[in-house]
């Protein structure tokens, strides 16, 4: 959540503060601001998308060559140009920028109010500028005393860069629960949520770990602390990504360039770690715990919205081809539930951004009761991927648009491997049904590649039903939890009603909805529950649904029955999901374009939910 950015050094600040924050919009977008020092504070806030602050700055000062910018999510305060950040101390003398959540500001804000402080804003992060100036004029002490000694009174969770008036030449930086790095270039330093603004500048970063705060000051070497002051020596990494990862490449919204980057980033995942014609996979993470994984009694699987969606695939095929028991969990359930876990459990945990709260409070109470936490992350370096005692990255390449798509093929993909290898070490699968499904799993980019020319088909069908109000989706076996991916990517993005439903279940409710109003998608592939999605098919237009089917290439039954189909290569059907998913993509990619909404920054929502 949120997006913040700092930048010091001789450049002018402002060019890159503003494409710094267009960078990291998909965090949040509620509103946006700058802060640029130049001898004098300039302060430029609004409500509203970071074109709009560009717009309402276009006229204004922007020279300094230190400068902090901050686009809010917000989370304590309604959106406007007061609550947006960065926050004024009462002397105007400090700026601070805020990510995350003060949770004890209440008590704090009390304190303050009683020694005759006024506050502005309705903000958590307001009372903690406030804090850091009340102990700087006490202490008579150093910009990164103050900061230090006020982080030690706070609860919740921050990364928080600081400026001040009378301390030009130092930004202050601190995290703990929100990411923060900081990149080096040369008499320069760049400060930002995730490495996105930093890399067209420098390759050269240090992550910051929780509870360490940094003093910036160009010329001089970083200096990192702990806030209980223990000295860190900077851990200097190079960036492996690439900058034309970060563009629209021609298309007109980055979900669309994603949905279509799929062949490369499922190739791209799988790469190097199998050989169908050898039979081998290869996973460092899982050979190191082979042990481990082959005795374990379950798997846990904890993860978010799409993340949790290719977990439920994780655990069809886990059990299915490796026989190894699976709980598929959302994350924030888990870490509030005193859930039972011991040292033979393992815990993967799934995250396209390794930044997800609740995923990391699922992992660090797992990491706590002895378990053995496995992650699968796509953002090399982030919080989640540091947590986890071993991974394999989804190689996906950063994801921008708020709806996930081509994390969720590649997260699949990884756990097929995984599934995969952990059936062939323990000797549940065949050596010929291992091989098979390998020689399978190795046609799925070229198969997705071949469903992506669906896209005009698919566009005509949206259009069809870009009004209607509510959506259904069915789906059995491997398939019901590409239904609850296929209704999530439609309500986020196109603020149509949908649910997800495994396809038998919908006599036990759901049926009562349908009538000639109701679109119902389908996956009825060919598979092993292939002839009982017929019947539910039959018994949604038995009551005048209007069915869009999802079949396999030459499936006559369901095309006669159905109102409109979509064809997808043979596949087997425990890989299926890779596959079956991208035409939903399309389908809510297209309604929500056709209904005017803002594809890649649904309203409330956030690319990277860094708050619980
Ligand atoms: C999906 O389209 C989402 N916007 C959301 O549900 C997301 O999958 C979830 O917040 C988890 O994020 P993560 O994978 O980065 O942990
Ligand atoms: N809690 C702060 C606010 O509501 C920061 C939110 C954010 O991370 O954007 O302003």
């Amino acid at each position: 959540m949120c997006g913040i950015v700092g930048y010091i050094g001789e450049k002018q600040a402002y060019p890159i503060l503003i494409k710094g924050l267009q960078r990291l919009e998909y965090r949040g977008y509620d509103s946006a601001g700058v802060a640029l020092l130049d001898g004098g504070m300039k302060l430029y806030k609004r409500k509203g998308k970071v074109s709009e602050l560009s717009a309402y700055v276009s006229d204004k000062d922007t020279s300094g060559t230190v400068g902090i910018g901050h686009t809010r999510w917000a989370t304590h305060g309604v959106p406007n140009d007061i609550n947006a950040h960065p926050h004024s101390s009462p002397s105007k003398e400090l700026v601070l920028i805020h990510n995350g959540i003060i949770e004890n500001y209440a008590t704090i804000k009390e304190g303050l109010l009683n020694r005759g402080y006024q506050f502005l804003s309705d903000t958590d992060t307001e009372v903690l500028v406030f804090l850091i100036e009340d102990i700087l004029k006490k202490e008579n002490c150093s910009l990164e005393e103050a900061v230090r000694l006020a982080l030690n009174e706070v609860i919740g969770a921050y990364a928080i860069v600081v400026m001040s008036k009378n301390d030009p030449k130092k930004l202050v930086a601190a995290k703990k629960g929100s990411p923060l790095v900081i990149g080096i270039g040369e008499d320069e330093y760049f400060v930002a949520s995730d490495a996105t603004p930093i890399i067209e500048h420098t390759k050269n970063v240090v992550y910051l770990e929780d509870e360490e705060f940094a003093v910036i000051e160009p010329g001089k070497k970083l200096s990192i602390r702990t806030i209980k002051n223990a000295e860190i020596t900077p851990y200097i990494q190079e960036l492996q990504m690439e900058l034309e990862n970060l563009e629209k490449g021609g298309y007109e919204h980055f979900m669309l360039k994603e949905i279509n980057e799929q062949p490369r980033s499922i190739r791209d995942s799988l790469r190097g770690r199998m050989d169908p014609s050898t039979g081998q996979i290869k996973m460092a993470g899982i050979d190191e715990f082979e042990k481990k994984f082959l005795n374990a009694e379950r798997i846990i699987i904890v993860g978010c919205g799409t993340s949790w969606h290719a977990g439920l695939v994780g655990e069809y095929l886990i059990e299915e081809l490796a026989r190894i028991p699976v709980e598929v969990e959302y994350a924030s359930e888990f870490r509030y539930r005193n859930p039972i876990i011991n040292e033979n459990d393992i815990v993967i945990a799934i995250s396209q951004s390794g930044e997800t709260a609740d995923t990391l409070a699922a992992i660090k109470l797992a990491k706590s009761k002895g378990a053995t936490i496995f992650g699968i992350c796509n953002v090399v370096g982030s919080t989640i991927a540091r947590e986890t005692h071993a991974g394999a990255y989804t190689h996906a390449g950063p994801e921008i648009g708020v709806a996930s798509t081509k994390a969720f093929t590649a997260q699949v993909s990884v756990l097929s491997l995984i599934a995969l290898t952990l059936g062939h070490k323990n000797g549940t699968l065949s050596e010929s049904r291992y091989r098979q499904l390998l020689e399978e799993l190795d046609t799925v980019p070229d198969k997705v590649e071949e469903v992506l020319k669906t896209n005009p088909q698919v566009k005509g069908i949206s259009q069809l039903f870009k009004d209607v109000r509510n959506f259904l989706y069915l789906g059995r076996g491997f398939n019901f939890p590409v239904a609850l991916e296929g209704a999530l990517k439609l309500k986020e993005i196109s603020y149509i009603h949908a649910e997800g439903y495994p396809a038998a279940e919908m006599k036990h409710g759901p049926i009562a909805l349908i009538d000639e109003e109701m679109p119902v998608v389908v996956i009825a592939n060919k598979n092993t529950s292939y002839e009982k999605i017929v019947s539910n098919i039959q018994e949604v237009k038995a009551r005048g649904g209007k069915i869009i089917a999802i079949i396999t290439d030459g499936d006559k039954e369901v095309t006669k029955l159905a109102d409109y189909t979509i064809s997808i290569p043979a596949i087997d059907e425990a890989l299926s999901p890779m596959i079956t998913v991208v035409p939903l993509q399309l389908l809510s990619y297209h309604i929500a374009v056709m209904r005017g909404a803002n594809v890649d920054q649904p309203r409330n929502l956030a690319k990277s939910v860094t708050v619980e």
